[in-house]
């Protein structure tokens, strides 16, 4: 394991105030798909995703379903890892920010940035969002209210401890602008120039005395430590930084890849890396900023009556319909939206129609064919299959592009790319014709090279949709694990001798009734 080398990968730690919406849980299908890529590519991937446990917020929601703050995240937790569970996601670690290995650690950084004069006693006057936990100035509300959740905020007044930002705020410029990959995609810098920077960065209060469910400042214990100090340091706080075992912090960090949604782009993009640079630690290699799952109506919420939790479509459609939905719906620049039509139609079209038939039909026509052994290629190519192998090879060069910059909808859109490639292949080629007549030499080299690119389409979705590929390799009867290995895509060209397919190829997804299924969605939507 120690000659691989370590990629961290994070989610945000979640807020377990509520039951995880597919929303929610897009942050960690990608960070989980990216883990898997990176394991593939021969990688010590490592994930670390949790619960953001403190904060006013989740004692009043503990509060009003009558329960201690600390059962009633104990509760979530384990509803949490439950549901990680189901969506099959392979994280390294949970970290809870009540955790001793965590709250000890603030403890001890929070101290350490008194020390250095970065932390300084003040008096905080402004308007507070409860929800959001954030202070905001009369200038950054929009119509009065939250500019982040559109909720009413109040005037609150208390003495606090603040951070200095400003201190910082040129180096941060500066790393900006020398690190090119640090952001991702590049117009969450410009916005965060533009908006935060630019007009002046505000020294941040980092801790509260309205309340006390939170980790307490050593030195003055009235206080509670901000929720965003707390919540940011966890992704070294798991690496055991600062404490007695900090073998994984020398391993794993700098992250690799943080990923998290536009909503808290402002605190990792400016915040996190301040805390860190505070700190005199590296900076996270990227941070990815994706964009947001919206339903027609806009955001998701239990009191619009819109919400789709991943159980409803994974019990119906299976886990990784479900994924590729999630993963495929968010582009690079805007929200992805997602409408029950659109699910039951990319269900449709691009797993039936697109890429279930593609295994099936070839599967049937090598059975038909061959009696199931995949024919041997003689390397007499015609133009035909000279450019379904450029075409191959060309989507997967950009596949591994897309994903080097974490755009995971793109990324398999060049998996379709080869898909409807072999579709137009096998309309152009027309085995039956061949064998119709006889035409030995380009029927053995038309199918052999249909399973070569459709190989290429299982190796490539592995990340995304674990159990499809398998079912694929079965299907086409590639039982060597070296043939489902990224190096075993380096080339076109492997030696298929004895792969043999299954007898009778089962569909790998089985067509839905759109009318019928739509109302299924719409109606559980609304339980
Ligand atoms: N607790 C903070 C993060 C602290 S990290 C130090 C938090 N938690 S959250 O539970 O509210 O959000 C978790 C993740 O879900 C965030 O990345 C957020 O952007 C994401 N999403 C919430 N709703 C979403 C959609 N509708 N679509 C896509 N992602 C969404 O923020």
């Amino acid at each position: 394991m120690e000659s691989k080398k370590p990629f961290y990968i994070t989610t945000p730690i979640y807020y377990p105030s509520g039951k995880f919406h597919i929303g929610t849980a897009y942050t960690t299908v990608a960070a989980d798909a990216l883990k898997r890529y990176k394991l593939l590519q021969g990688y010590d991937a490592y994930m670390l995703t949790g619960l953001d446990e403190h904060g006013q917020k989740i004692e009043t929601v503990a509060k009003e379903k009558g329960k201690e703050p600390q059962e009633y995240v104990d509760q979530m937790a384990a509803q949490a890892k439950k549901l990680w569970e189901t969506m099959d996601i392979k994280y390294d670690d949970f970290i809870r920010t009540t955790e001793p290995r965590h709250e000890k650690i603030v403890q001890e950084i929070f101290d350490y940035f008194m020390e250095t004069g970065d932390i300084y006693k003040g008096e905080y006057e402004g308007l507070y969002c409860t929800p959001c936990e954030t202070f905001f100035t009369e200038t950054q509300l929009v119509d009065g209210k939250c500019p982040d959740c559109g909720r009413e905020v109040k005037p609150m007044k208390e003495e606090a401890y603040f951070f200095n930002m400003k201190k910082y705020a040129d180096r941060l410029l500066e790393y900006y602008d020398s690190h090119p990959d640090f952001i991702k995609p590049d117009y969450r810098k410009t916005e965060m120039i533009n908006n935060f920077i630019k007009p002046g960065l505000e020294d941040l209060c980092v801790s509260r005395t309205s309340f006390d469910w939170g980790v307490k400042v050593k030195k003055d214990p009235k206080h509670v430590v901000y929720v965003w100090l707390d919540a940011l340091t966890n992704y070294i706080t798991a690496l055991g930084y600062k404490s007695d075992d900090d073998t994984l912090f020398k391993r794993y960090w700098p992250a690799s890849v943080q990923i998290v949604g536009k909503d808290i782009a402002r605190f990792h993009l400016i915040y996190w890396p301040i805390f860190l640079m505070a700190l005199g630690l590296e900076l996270p290699k990227t941070i990815m900023v994706h964009n947001w799952i919206m339903m027609k109506d806009g955001k998701m919420s239990k009191s619009k009556g819109n919400v789709v939790y991943p159980e409803l479509l994974i019990d119906r459609y299976g886990l990784d319909a479900t994924k590729y939905f999630l993963l495929r719906s968010i582009p690079v620049s805007q929200d992805g939206l997602f409408t029950p039509e659109e699910f039951v139609e990319r269900f449709n079209i691009d797993l039936c129609n697109d890429l279930g038939n593609l295994v099936n039909r070839t599967v049937g026509m090598i059975n038909k064919y061959y009696g199931g052994v995949v024919p041997s290629y003689s390397g007499d190519k015609n133009d035909q299959d000279k450019d379904l192998e450029d075409v191959t090879l060309n989507h997967k060069y950009e596949f591994e592009n897309k994903m080097e910059e974490l755009q995971f909808s793109n990324s398999l859109g060049e998996i379709w790319g080869i898909v409807s490639r072999c579709n137009k292949y096998i309309d152009e080629t027309a085995p039956w014709v061949l064998a119709k007549e006889e035409n030995k030499e380009k029927l053995d080299s038309a199918m052999y090279h249909l399973v070569q690119s459709i190989r290429f389409v299982a190796v490539l979705l592995q990340p995304f949709m674990p159990e499809t590929a398998e079912s694929i390799f079965e299907q086409l009867g590639i039982n060597k694990p070296e043939l489902k290995e990224w190096d075993s895509i380096k080339e076109y060209h492997t030696d298929l001798k004895n792969a043999k397919v299954i007898e009778a190829g089962k569909p790998l997804f089985a067509r839905l009734d759109k009318e019928q299924e739509i109302e299924y969605i719409k109606k559980e939507m609304k339980k």
